[in-house]
């Protein structure tokens, strides 16, 4: 592993990925496609354990969707039980890293298993001051955005805010996502090229990056060269390229 490639100066603040590809890489090795979900989940634990060592400060792992209901119900049970198991049985090993997790979605129409087991781990990782890991468990973008008008809406017709209160800030205060930064890089693995109704609002300016590789090849390695090619692009904001040089 080359860590040494990277620019300590220019560590992204929040990189999130959409962790895909679970179910081809397992058909790929003739297996179910549950045994692709396990290799996904020793990804997920590697990409944390590099993200938090390179100094990243947020980093978000889109881990269930809104959409992901709709897959077979046995799949939906052995992800459920592998978050489960991600967050009890590497608990001891957040706190020895000193990082904090946190969850972004619809936490309350959870299984509540599911609900008990990731609060717990929240709980004891609350006073971490080292990376915070988010987990999109159960999350859509759409849904984020139509609860967070709906929330203004009402704040608007109790007279707590006027219409000219609502502006970026006050939008993205209403999200799941309100105490964290937007995200510098985002990834997704799989060599799909496509959202799927993942933080719409949050990766306006976020610089994408896309691997051929399926989630569970995704590793150590493969996170530092992501990196290394986000160091070398330039993040304009709308600004052109003699501007920022000044
Ligand atoms: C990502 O892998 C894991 C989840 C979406 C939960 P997939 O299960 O989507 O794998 P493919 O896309 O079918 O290969
Ligand atoms: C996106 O992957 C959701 C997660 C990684 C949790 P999907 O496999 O569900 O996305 P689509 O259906 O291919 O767009
Ligand atoms: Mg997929």
């Amino acid at each position: 592993m080359h860590i040494d490639i990277i620019d300590k100066t220019k560590i992204p603040q929040h990189v999130a990925v959409i962790m895909d590809g679970n179910g081809r890489w397992a058909k790929k090795h003739k297996q179910e496609r549950f045994f692709g979900h396990k290799k996904g989940a020793e990804s997920a634990k590697e990409v944390t354990e590099i993200a938090s060592e390179i100094g990243v400060k947020y980093l978000t792992l889109y881990a269930f969707s809104k959409e992901n209901w709709n897959r077979p119900e046995d799949e939906v049970h052995s992800l459920m039980g592998l978050l489960i198991q991600g967050v009890t049985e590497n608990l001891d090993q957040l706190n020895d890293l000193n990082i904090k997790l946190k969850i972004i979605g619809d936490f309350e129409n959870l299984p509540e298993n599911v609900k008990k087991s990731v609060d717990d781990s929240i709980i004891s990782t609350k006073d971490n001051t080292g990376m915070t890991l988010i987990i999109a468990l159960n999350y859509g973008s759409r849904w984020e955005m139509i609860e967070a008008v709906k929330s203004i809406a009402e704040s608007y017709k109790n007279n707590d805010i006027t219409l000219n209160d609502i502006d970026d800030k006050l939008f993205s205060q209403r999200l799941t996502t309100c105490e964290i930064p937007d995200p510098d890089l985002l990834i997704r693995t799989s060599g799909e090229f496509r959202i799927s109704n993942f933080l719409l609002w949050q990766i306006s300016y976020s610089e994408l990056f896309f691997s051929e590789l399926y989630w569970p090849d995704f590793r150590k390695q493969q996170f530092i060269d992501a990196i290394v090619d986000y160091q070398k692009r330039e993040r304009r904001f709308g600004k052109t390229s003699s501007q920022l040089k000044k």
